[in-house]
């Protein structure tokens, strides 16, 4: 006998065994991606977007989930501001912009409304998200994630089939701590790590010179270190933030762009590790 519940009734014995969770995946895509890093600010919005619209470039059909409930950038850096219509009164139909399915909690509610919610309310938001809105026939469902460790990333984690996750980090010492958490959190919760990016790598001048503002490869030797696949360098560019504010991201702005080259080398990357 189990010394540990020895004595306890069955009940009891049954609400302390740890809850096993069945994984859903996201009806109407074939993979799932999570865009993610456990530091805010570090530019995953901004990949999340030029990288779902580069996969589109290479002829793949993209939906972009955010699930950032608290802070959503979707509706910015897209340029969306209408309200996602439902038939039923139980689904949603994703808007289409720039060829992307997307959806985001910021369709929903007034731009400068805070989302003043407890825990069980963002899980409930994301599942609605992931089960009731009608995606369709899609290759990836990119989902651009909070910062943290956090609700929503646990969410995904126990109930969502996420088919693999890109880590997003700025190269400066204080970034990499919370990118080994960021890896760490994948690995516990058995999701495969696509690879890591390394985002304002450097800062270019017209002239060529480089200045590594944050550090010199920093990212890159967290990879090594772990043994997980490095995607690439994304310098600092003017035009990338430009175009991120202007609601029409760098990629679908200036596919010429050679920073839109950089999204497009890791977008083929990644469509050959699954189709
Ligand atoms: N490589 C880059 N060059 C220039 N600006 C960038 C770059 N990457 C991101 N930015 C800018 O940095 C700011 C933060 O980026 P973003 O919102 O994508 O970060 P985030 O990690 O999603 O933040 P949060 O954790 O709040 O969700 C934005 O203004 C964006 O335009
Ligand atoms: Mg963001």
């Amino acid at each position: 006998m189990d010394k540990k519940t020895a004595g306890l009734s069955d009940t009891f014995k049954k609400s302390t065994t740890p809850k096993s969770f069945v994984k859903n995946p996201i009806k109407g895509t074939k993979f799932t991606i999570a865009i993610s890093s456990a530091k805010g600010g570090v530019g995953k919005s901004t990949f999340a977007m030029n990288f779902a619209l580069a996969l589109k470039s290479i002829g793949l059909k993209v939906g972009i989930l955010d699930a950032d409930i608290y802070g959503p950038s979707l509706p910015k850096m897209m340029s969306i501001n209408e309200k996602p219509k439902s038939e039923d009164g139980k689904s949603m139909v994703p808007i289409n912009q720039y060829g992307i399915q997307c959806m985001s909690i910021g369709f929903l509610v007034d731009k400068d409304t805070p989302m003043i919610w407890r825990g069980p309310m963002v899980t409930s938001a994301i599942k609605t998200f992931t089960q009731k809105v009608l995606w369709e026939n899609l290759d990836f469902i990119i989902v651009d994630m909070p910062p943290g460790t956090g609700d929503t990333q646990l969410t995904f984690a126990q109930e969502i089939k996420v088919d693999g996750a890109i880590i997003v980090s700025t190269p400066q010492e204080i970034a990499l701590l919370d990118v080994r958490r960021g890896i760490n959190m994948f690995d516990k919760l058995k999701i495969p790590i696509l690879g890591l990016v390394d985002n304002m790598s450097f800062f270019e001048t017209d002239e060529g010179k480089k200045y590594n503002i944050f550090g010199e490869d920093g990212v890159e030797k967290v990879a090594k270190d772990y043994k997980k696949e490095f995607l690439g360098k994304i310098p600092i560019n003017i035009d990338l933030r430009i175009a991120a504010d202007s609601g029409k991201p760098l990629v679908e702005e200036n596919p010429e762009h050679k920073i839109s080259k950089i999204f497009k080398e890791i977008a083929i990357r990644v469509k050959e590790s699954f189709l």
